[in-house]
């Protein structure tokens, strides 16, 4: 199974990025465990970030006939991006939507998510197992 896993704007920044809320480890420590995880429940993962809402489209159209489900922190995108929501309506492949933070209980303009309106699962406030808990759903539910 290949899933495509997309970090949206600033999550390159982990570890620099308001540790509080995010953590003290970095970006390249969140692509080790996501490549971690997905070597462990056999998926091939292909890691995709952008600070550009038209390069994640882009990255989104980009994978029908490709990939066989998506997933996805859209960061900042969440909250406005219905060109986001589109693409993924579009390929139609089985999405996660993870977030690292509880956006739930954040400000009140973090607790609308254009992309759960898409997604299969939304997986919020677990930090990096987030991730982890995510590629193990789409390879329970949606591996063929
Ligand atoms: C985030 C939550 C968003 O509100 C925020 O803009 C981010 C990260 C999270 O992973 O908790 O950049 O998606």
């Amino acid at each position: 199974m290949k899933v495509l896993v997309i970090n949206g704007p600033n999550l390159n920044l982990l570890g620099l990025r308001e540790p509080a809320l995010y953590g003290s480890q970095n970006f390249a420590a969140l692509q080790e465990l996501i490549r971690e995880s997905a070597r462990e429940l056999g998926i091939e993962v292909e890691l995709f970030q952008s600070n550009h809402e038209g390069a994640i489209v882009d990255a989104i159209q980009g994978a029908y006939n490709r990939m066989d489900a998506i997933l996805i922190n859209p960061a900042a995108y969440t909250h406005t991006s219905v060109a986001i929501l589109d693409a993924l309506k579009a390929v139609a492949l089985p999405t996660v939507e993870v977030h690292l933070t509880d956006i739930s209980t954040r400000e009140a303009f973090r607790q609308f998510s254009y992309v759960s309106l898409y997604a299969h699962r939304t997986i919020c406030g677990l930090g990096f197992e987030g991730y982890r808990q995510g590629l193990q759903f789409l390879k329970e539910n949606y591996d063929k």
